[in-house]
């Protein structure tokens, strides 16, 4: 098992990962000194393990279609109505969207109670349950509603990664690749459980040096801008880490086109993304115009096209990028159908099977 320690000012939890963590959860609830814990469980009871005190088990569901004000709406209701006070703990066990909503719920609910996270996929252990970000979706966009709220213990079982699909867990390795160019050593070829600490560790030392998103956190956003648009292009048919995985691709590309990298750095960003089995081409149908518009409203653009870009002090978040620059590297690059691209090739599903049995 590892433990990674996030240590903030005003507050301080470690992340463990392994097999079988999801176990702790009773040490972890004695330790917050809780009473009672309302679990929300988007799995089988039977994933969910002992609190160790009275506890009320709410089922919800992963996906976008629940991550709203109304899904958090009905969790405080069912807090109030179990009697939970801020002297109790929320547990969430689930993927990345329940960890979002259950996470925002409890920072609203009594202005603030204590929350416990049981991320059960890859991106949810990486990425989403680690670092205090809570959101929900309005119908205007994704993540619109949130609040940090950091949680006071993430429990990553990695044996809750050995049924999830070959898909499910190569989107997730979409945020484990990206790492590879914000600080992390190359993980190519490692157990998944180092990948997964390896990505934990380094999200923890950035969140660990702004909490709030004011600058360095940014750089977590690698490869972010153009996936974010990708999903929204493709209705959501590109899951979240494989629009990352293209637009870590091109990220390398127009870092090298605005001459921040050599050419064998960009081309490490296509190598790296294809050894995980992910996608590093563009879909079809999909207009560089449509992009750029899309682009235009990520939340980092707050004055024209905004990426972070690898460069010769590292990645930072780089403003005012000429859009010409950006259609140009958009237009020269691979476009190769949707359904290609959003099934696991020969590649990826047997290094997601390998995947799963390391997790066993
Ligand atoms: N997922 C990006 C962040 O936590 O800042």
């Amino acid at each position: 098992m590892a433990s990674v320690p996030l240590r903030l000012k005003d507050h301080a939890y470690d992340v463990l990962i392994g097999p079988g963590v999801r176990h702790r959860l009773a040490d972890t609830v004695r330790r917050l000194g809780a009473a009672r814990a309302v679990v929300v469980s988007a799995r089988p009871a039977e994933w969910v393990p002992d609190t160790g005190v009275e506890t009320l088990l709410l089922p919800a569901r992963d996906g976008e279609e629940d991550k709203t004000l109304a899904t958090v709406e009905a969790l405080c209701g069912a807090f109030v109505r179990s009697g939970l006070t801020r002297n109790d703990v929320v547990v969430s066990c689930g993927g990345g969207t329940t960890t979002d909503v259950v996470g925002l719920a409890a920072a609203l609910y009594h202005r603030g109670v204590p929350v416990v996270h049981l991320p059960t996929s890859l991106l949810a252990q990486v990425d989403a349950s680690v670092g205090g970000k809570t959101a929900v979706n309005l119908p205007h966009g994704k993540n619109l509603v949130g609040a940090y709220w950091q949680p006071s213990a993430v429990l990553c079982d990695t044996d809750y990664l050995s049924t999830l699909p070959a898909r499910e867990l190569r989107n997730g390795y979409g945020e484990i690749a990206r790492c590879h160019f914000i600080g992390a050593p190359d993980l190519r070829g490692l157990p998944l459980e180092r990948q997964i600490e390896a990505s934990v560790r380094l999200k923890a030392r950035v969140v660990e040096a702004d909490e709030r998103d004011a600058g360095p956190r940014h750089v977590l956003n690698y490869g972010h801008t153009l996936g974010h648009a990708l999903e929204r292009a493709t209705d959501y048919a590109l899951r979240h880490g494989e629009g990352v995985a293209v637009g870590t691709v091109f990220a390398g590309r127009l870092a090298a086109a605005l001459g921040r990298v050599d050419a064998a750095r960009a081309a490490e960003h296509e190598d790296v993304v294809r050894s995980y089995g992910l996608p590093a081409a563009l879909p079809e149908g999909v207009g560089t115009r449509e992009l750029v518009r899309l682009m235009r409203h990520d939340k980092k653009a707050l004055d024209g096209l905004a990426f972070v870009l690898d460069g010769p002090g590292g990645a930072a978040l780089v403003g005012d990028v000429p859009e010409d620059v950006v259609a140009r590297v958009l237009d020269a690059m691979d476009r190769r159908p949707l359904a290609e691209l959003v099934a696991p090739g020969p590649a990826a599903v047997a290094s997601a099977g390998a995947a799963q049995e390391r997790a066993r």
